[in-house]
C-alpha cells in the first residue's frame, strides 16, 4: 500500500500527518461518518477516476440520509478535492477515500456537532489478494445477519455500517475463507463485507434486489457490460443453495473488482475457478477502467494537473 504525502482537510490539501480525528468526535465515537470507497486508474491519457459523478452523488446521498443539514461542501467541491489530491500525490492510479464526518456532537444529535469534509488517498493495488482474480476466492455464509435497512440503513456508507461487515469477514478469515456472504434479514443473500453479488446460470446473470444493499457503481456497470454482451441480466431474490447449483458466483465492488467465489460452505461452485461469464465481465471490466472501451469516455474522469494554490503547508 503506497503512502501519501498530502490530504485534503476541509478546504486545502495538508501533510498527511495532520489527517487525524479529535478522539471526542462522534465520527469516531459512534461511528457516525459517511465515506466513498473510489478508484482511479492509469489509462493512456493519465490518470482518471471512474465514475466520479455516482461516487460523489453517493456520497451525498449517505450524507442525506444519515440527517446531515447542512453540508461543507457541493459536490463540485468534493470532485475539485478528490482531483488536486490525486495530483499532489502524483499517483498514476489509486484508491480514493473522501469522507465526512460529524466532529463533536458528543451529545447524540447531528445539530450538535459539525460536518468536516476529508480526503484520503493511497495506492493499493489488490483488496482480495494477487491470486484472486485469476483462481476464484473461498467463501462462507456469515453467521452474522446483514442489516435491517430500519436498523442501519443500507443505502449510505456509514462507518458504522462496517462494524458488521468486519464482524463477519474477521470470523470467515478465522475459519480459513476469504470473504464472509452475507444474508439479509429475510433470509435471501444481500451482498457480501463489501462487494455485491451475482449469480450466472443457464447463460443468464442474476443479482440480488436493491432494496437491503449498497447499490454498488460496480454492480451498476457489470449490468450495464453483461447487457452489452447480450447477457438477460435479473435482480430477483438469491437462495443461499441456488448459490450451490449455479455455474458462476461472482463479486464485485470498487476495491475487490471482479473476483469468482470458487467454492462457498465448502462447495465447489461450477468448474471450480472463474467461469466464462466472470471471465468475460473480468476482460471488460479491466478494458473500461483502463479506458480501451466504448463506455471509457463517459465513465472515466481525466484528473485535471494541480492547482498549486491548494496546497498549504
Ligand atoms: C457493503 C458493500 N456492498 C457493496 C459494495 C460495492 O460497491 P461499489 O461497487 O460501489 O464499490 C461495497 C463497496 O463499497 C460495500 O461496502
Amino acid at each position: 500500500m503506497g503512502a501519501a504525502r498530502y490530504i485534503w482537510i476541509t478546504d486545502s490539501l495538508r501533510p498527511a500527518s495532520e489527517g487525524v480525528v479529535p478522539f471526542l468526535s462522534a465520527g469516531m465515537q459512534y461511528g457516525f461518518s459517511v465515506f466513498e470507497g473510489i478508484r482511479c486508474y492509469s489509462t493512456d491519457k493519465g490518470p482518471a477516476v471512474f465514475r466520479m459523478n455516482e461516487h460523489v452523488e453517493r456520497l451525498l446521498d449517505s450524507a442525506h440520509i444519515v440527517g446531515f443539514r447542512e453540508l461543507p461542501v457541493t459536490a463540485e467541491q468534493v470532485k475539485a478535492a478528490i482531483n488536486q489530491t490525486i495530483a499532489a500525490n502524483e499517483f498514476s492510479a489509486c484508491y480514493i477515500r473522501p469522507m465526512i464526518y460529524l466532529d463533536g456532537a458528543m451529545s447524540m444529535t447531528v445539530e450538535a456537532g459539525h460536518p468536516r469534509f476529508v480526503v484520503a488517498v493511497w495506492e493499493w493495488k489488490s483488496f482480495l489478494g494477487a491470486e484472486a482474480k485469476e483462481r476464484g476466492i473461498r467463501a462462507n455464509i456469515a453467521s452474522f445477519t446483514r442489516l435491517h435497512p430500519n436498523i442501519m440503513m443500507t443505502k449510505a456508507k456509514v462507518s458504522g455500517n462496517y462494524v458488521s461487515s468486519i464482524l463477519a469477514k474477521t470470523e470467515s478469515h478465522r475459519a480459513g475463507f476469504d470473504e464472509a456472504i452475507m444474508l439479509g434479514p429475510d433470509g435471501y443473500v444481500a451482498e457480501c463485507t463489501g462487494e455485491n453479488l451475482f449469480v450466472a446460470r443457464n447463460k443468464i446473470v442474476y443479482t440480488t434486489p436493491r432494496a437491503g444493499i449498497l447499490e454498488g457503481i460496480t454492480r451498476d456497470s457489470l449490468i450495464t457490460l453483461a447487457r452489452d454482451l447480450g447477457y438477460s441480466v435479473v435482480e430477483e431474490p438469491i437462495s443461499r443453495d441456488q448459490l450451490y447449483i449455479a455455474d458462476e458466483v461472482f463479486v464485485c465492488g470498487t476495491a475487490a473488482e471482479v473476483v469468482a467465489l470458487r467454492e462457498i460452505d465448502f462447495r465447489t461452485i461450477g468448474d471450480g475457478k472463474a467461469g466464462p461469464v466472470t471471465r468475460a465481465l473480468q476482460q471488460e471490466f479491466d478494458k473500461l477502467v483502463s479506458g480501451r472501451h466504448a463506455r471509457s469516455a463517459a465513465w472515466l474522469a481525466p484528473v485535471p494537473a494541480l492547482n498549486a494554490a491548494a496546497v498549504r503547508s
